[in-house]
């Protein structure tokens, strides 16, 4: 059974700068959303309560959107405005929230290394913080599932175009299902032309606790930092690790252009703006 979830949301957001200069990316809003509540909210969703955030410098913002707010609680009280009362309590109570602060920026696998006191012996889910998922069944959910069918390590993925692949962890195979594939490569961000597959790892793993051992023994690889893909071939080396294709859409926050795409996409499900906002983009794309 998966009881922990680990979010890394150490990334300095260089992507997305000027404004993440002096706010987490994670905290950008999809509407009235942070994107991490989002991803919370799918571990909770996936019946998980114990969640470590790996924070980092400048990211204290995330620390407080989770926690009580007495101040706010007392005026939205004064204010008789009882859902956004019950709402802010919900908020700082979804989940039993923990962090550690990754010292450097040294890469997704050093972050991930943060976590394996507060995981133990045990295995454990991994969410990026800056990745929305859209799907009917929380994919960390579908990843649980086939964890408890096969037994090891699961990666999401989904196929992406193949002049796309040096962007993205790729990983190689056999298929067992349609959706399931048992991997005998895995290689981050490989050069075009030279990848196993167009299968990109899409941002939600179950790891074994071996892991930490793996990535103890991973080198600096690309960019120069702890790559997870690194230290998961290193477990492929002891341990089968499979690849779930993902139901549902995924969107990458951290990309500028996603960002856009997912605001007006989550805009245009939502009762209160739906119709509204769908006639101001008529409008303006018949201009
Ligand atoms: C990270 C992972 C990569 C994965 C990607 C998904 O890369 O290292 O394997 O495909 O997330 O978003 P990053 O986007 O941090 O460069």
């Amino acid at each position: 059974m998966i009881r922990k979830a680990v979010i890394p949301a150490a990334g300095l957001g260089t992507r997305f700068l000027p404004a993440t200069k002096s706010m987490p990316k994670e905290m950008l809003p999809i509407i009235d959303i942070p994107t991490i509540q989002y991803v919370v909210q799918e571990a909770v969703d996936s019946g998980i309560e114990d969640i470590l955030i790996i924070s980092g410098k400048g990211k204290r913002a995330i620390e407080d959107h989770f926690d009580r707010n007495f101040e706010l609680e007392a005026r939205l009280e004064e204010k008789e405005d009882q859902a956004w009362h019950t709402e802010m309590r919900r908020l700082a109570d979804m989940a039993n929230i923990h962090f550690v602060r990754q010292k450097e920026a040294n890469g997704l696998g050093d972050a991930i290394y943060y976590a394996r006191h507060h995981v133990g012996d045990e295995p454990f889910a991994v969410l990026l913080g800056d990745t929305i998922m859209d799907s009917v069944i929380p994919v960390t959910q579908q990843l649980m599932d086939t964890y408890e069918q096969y037994g090891g390590s699961v990666i999401a993925v989904e196929e992406v175009p193949n002049d796309k692949v040096n962007r993205y962890g790729i990983v190689g195979g056999t298929s067992l299902s349609d959706t399931i594939m048992e991997l005998s490569t895995l290689i981050e961000k490989p050069a075009l032309g030279t990848a196993p597959s167009n299968l990109a790892i899409a941002g939600r793993y179950i790891l074994t606790p071996d892991i930490f051992q793996c990535i103890e023994q991973t080198p600096k690889g690309k960019g120069g930092e702890i790559q997870l893909t690194d230290s998961m071939l290193l477990l492929l080396r002891r341990e089968n690790i499979y690849a779930h294709r993902i139901e549902g859409q995924r969107h990458d926050i951290g990309n500028k252009l996603d960002f856009l795409k997912t605001t007006v996409e989550f805009a245009l499900k939502r009762k209160e703006f739906a119709e509204p906002f769908r006639k101001f983009l008529e409008e303006i794309l018949a201009k």
